[in-house]
């Protein structure tokens, strides 16, 4: 059974979309643990409801990154993490985990990278009047939103979109295609199997 994380710090829409997918298909692996920085997310609740175990910290009552990253690393050990997916996770990954998980993190961001990385991807898109708009998934390295890209899904803009369906669209794409991008780099077959 393969074991990952999911870190992610608000909603947790995509943390959702993913457990079910997982479900649903019965795939040979498991969320063993939901990393949080943010006490009051609402993926929390979320984790909870699956019965997935958490570690929600408050960076502010560590030392400094380093000092919190080692508690994370402690935490992903225990729970025998082999991949990191960082949905939602709104805090650069900094050295203590990079060295820690090189190469076995991945992230999800709301544009077309290299274009409308860091904070409120959408809003930017929305306000340079793009005509296709879309989603990344990548490795993460020690940039924002940096890192090899694995796979991309646009949705074209049309007329009568708003910030808010444009939005929807997004988290649309999101929730469909991040699972099947984290099934396959888990080693699973379309069945859910271990190859
Ligand atoms: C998602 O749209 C994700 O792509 C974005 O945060 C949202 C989290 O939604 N991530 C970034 O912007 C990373 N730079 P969720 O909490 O409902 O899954």
């Amino acid at each position: 059974m393969k074991k990952f994380a999911v870190f992610a710090s608000g909603n947790g829409s995509n943390f959702e979309a993913i457990v079910t997918r997982l479900k649903e298909e019965n795939w040979d692996a498991e969320v063993s643990l939901l990393v949080c920085d943010n006490l009051e997310a609402k993926v929390l609740e979320r984790a909870e409801a699956f019965s997935i175990p958490s570690f929600a910290f408050q960076p502010k009552s560590y030392e400094n990154k380093p000092a919190f990253e080692r508690a994370i690393i402690e935490q992903l050990r225990l729970h025998e993490v082999e991949l990191i997916v960082l949905a939602g996770y709104m805090r650069l990954i900094g050295d203590t985990l990079l060295k820690a998980y090189g190469g076995k993190i991945i992230n999800i961001h709301p544009s077309l990278l290299p274009a409308f990385p860091g904070i409120d991807a959408v809003g930017k898109a929305y306000r340079a009047g793009v005509k296709v708009a879309g989603i990344t998934v990548h490795y993460v390295d020690e940039g924002m939103d940096t890192g090899p890209i694995i796979a991309q899904k646009a949705v074209e803009i049309g007329e009568g979109d708003t910030l808010e369906t444009i939005e929807q669209h997004i988290h649309e794409l999101e929730h469909k295609h991040y699972p099947s991008v984290i099934k396959e780099l888990l080693g699973l077959n379309s069945r859910g199997e271990k190859q």
